[in-house]
């Protein structure tokens, strides 16, 4: 049999799935750069061994191997878990398709489902958050025209009223359009002025919120910070992004009823999708607390807006973050359990984009 041209599979590199070709023994002839990142291994080191004896799980691949060799199957798909010594196991999609007429015994393609679940819910967080965002705006519209129309009146009535009796009921009507027009200037806000663009240093976000917090919480509030000073600037609307990150922290030190310790971390990310585009470099700010968690009915719609779980609240402070965010390109993500809650606000760095 010829020997197979390495530079041919070159291409491969290009993919984002992680691709392993085996030869008709099982060798590992070729993996491409999402394999070697997705294994943490280089091809070189796994070329010519039994692609199955690098994990100490990796039954399954061998046994799919035989079958293919058995039975010709087209492809198969299944989920498993593999296991590198002394690594964490990885749970992964996997797809293998038996080549009909080549040199190799079975091409392979695996997605990291962790990695995949995460994806799609930033998908989700993204679209439905534009969506909700549009039509809440709409309706802030619609309402805040006879708002005023309402208010006017009820106050030529309050002059005629026959009876100061009466006045109790247009001071409802009153403080009620009042606490609505409050309301639908809050779903208006983020786009009132255009965003300003400058060049700011996330860290001066982090400080201005911080001593903000500390002047609402001047005792309880611990703040922490964890910052990578190598951080180059960001462009965008330095305010903005402070009255995101503000939102944030504010949540933070609610849900700990004033008295924790809020973490504001900085690191730096590489080649990441945000809504579908792919960034070479963002930045991760996670702003981190240790209060009770987010509550577990409201994880899949904390994004909407009018959503709350506080008694006062209205709902509106994570979808004005977010949006705000949004406009930059960015998203805010989070993790949450007892004890821990991290919320990281993801923003893409200039020259970072791919053409
Ligand atoms: N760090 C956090 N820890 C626990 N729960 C949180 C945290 N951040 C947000 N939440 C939950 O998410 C809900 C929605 O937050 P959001 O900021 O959108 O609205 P709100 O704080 O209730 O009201 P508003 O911000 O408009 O005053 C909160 O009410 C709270 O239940
Ligand atoms: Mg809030």
């Amino acid at each position: 049999m010829k020997p197979i041209e390495h530079a041919s599979f070159a291409s491969l590199n290009l993919a984002a799935s992680a691709i392993v070709l085996l030869d008709h023994a099982g060798n590992v002839v070729f993996m491409n750069l999402a394999a070697e990142q997705l294994f943490e291994c280089t091809s070189r080191s796994l070329q010519g061994q039994a692609f199955w004896r690098s994990f100490v799980d990796g039954a399954p691949i061998e046994h799919l191997f035989w079958d293919g060799k058995r039975l010709m199957y087209g492809a198969k798909r299944f989920e498993l878990s593999l296991t590198r010594p002394g690594r964490e196991p990885l749970y992964c999609a996997c797809t293998a398709v038996v080549p009909e007429g080549a040199d190799l015994g079975l091409v392979l393609e695996f997605q990291a489902l962790e990695q995949r679940r995460r994806v799609d819910r930033e998908n989700r967080i993204y679209d439905s958050a534009k969506a909700n965002h549009e039509l809440l705006r709409n309706l802030a519209h619609e309402v805040k025209n006879p708002l005023g129309g309402i208010r006017g009146a009820a106050q030529l009535l309050e002059i005629d009223l026959p009876s100061a009796h009466f006045r109790e009921y247009t001071q409802v009507i009153i403080s009620e359009a009042d606490r609505l027009q409050k309301l639908v200037d809050r779903l208006l806000a983020p786009q009132k002025h255009l965003p300003k663009i400058e060049l700011f240093n996330i860290h001066q976000v982090c400080d201005r919120v911080g001593s903000l917090i500390t002047v609402e919480y001047p005792k309880g509030i611990n703040l922490c910070r964890d910052y990578d000073a190598s951080l180059p600037e960001v462009e965008g609307d330095l305010e903005q992004i402070i009255q995101a990150v503000l939102n944030l922290a504010r949540n933070a030190a609610q849900a700990m009823l004033g008295q924790g310790t809020i973490t504001f971390k900085t690191r730096i990310a590489r080649q990441v999708t945000i809504g579908r585009v792919r960034h070479r470099l963002a930045l991760d700010l996670h702003v981190i607390d240790n209060g009770p968690g987010v509550p577990l009915d409201l994880r899949e719609s904390i994004f909407y807006p009018l959503v709350t779980g506080r008694a006062g609240g209205s709902g509106l402070g994570l979808s004005m973050a977010q949006s705000l965010v949004q406009q930059h390109g960015g998203i805010i993500e989070f993790d949450s359990k007892p004890g821990e809650t991290d919320f990281k606000v993801r923003l893409p760095l200039i020259g970072g984009k791919k053409r």
